[in-house]
């Protein structure tokens, strides 16, 4: 069940991470273009979907991995890197869950217009580097 669950995270982080930058991305192209994307709906929801995978797959391990909270003491608190697993990411990559979740929600509501693309910006691009900045670099790719 481990192994498996963290292969499955730790292979599916690529499409999650792709899925995220290039909504990120058609949504900032939009803004800077001041046009409103018809398509970024899509894409927008493609990230989301992709997140919220990723997501349940992280909460699932977080119970059974060893590194997960079963690590949780204070002489793990002393070590960067098993503090990194044990508590940061996956506390960040819940506060970026929950800002990918609120944007994709607030724009859903301004379908096509420019305000939905920067609403997706400033929300799945936080997200995005809040991600990026606790990944385990070290293990991976
Ligand atoms: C721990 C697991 C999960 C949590 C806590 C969670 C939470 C949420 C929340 C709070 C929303 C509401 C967004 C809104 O206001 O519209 C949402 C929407 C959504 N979730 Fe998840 N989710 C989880 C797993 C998944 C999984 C595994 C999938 C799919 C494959 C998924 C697909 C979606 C989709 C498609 C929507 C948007 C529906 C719409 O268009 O309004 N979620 N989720
Ligand atoms: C989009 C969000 C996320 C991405 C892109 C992501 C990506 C990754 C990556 C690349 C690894 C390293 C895998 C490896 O060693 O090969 C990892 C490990 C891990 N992730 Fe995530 N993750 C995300 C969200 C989460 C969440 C929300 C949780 C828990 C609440 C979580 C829990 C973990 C744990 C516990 C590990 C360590 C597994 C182990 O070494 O046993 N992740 N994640």
């Amino acid at each position: 069940m481990y192994s498996i669950l963290k292969a499955s995270h730790s292979h599916f982080a690529w499409l999650a991470l792709l899925a995220i930058g290039i909504a990120a991305i058609v949504a900032l192209m939009s803004y800077m273009g001041k046009k409103g994307s018809p398509q970024l709906k899509t894409f927008a929801l493609i990230g989301l979907i992709m997140a919220h995978l990723q997501l349940l797959m992280g909460l699932i391990l977080y119970f059974v991995s060893p590194n997960g909270m079963s690590n949780l003491s204070g002489a793990t608190m002393k070590d960067s890197f098993g503090r990194l697993l044990a508590l940061e990411h996956p506390l960040m990559n819940i506060i970026a869950l929950v800002l990918i979740t609120i944007g994709y929600s607030k724009s859903k509501k301004l379908i096509g217009t420019l305000a939905a693309s920067k609403t997706i910006m400033i929300y799945y691009g936080l997200g995005l580097i809040l991600i990026l900045i606790r990944i385990p670099w070290q293990v991976w790719p």
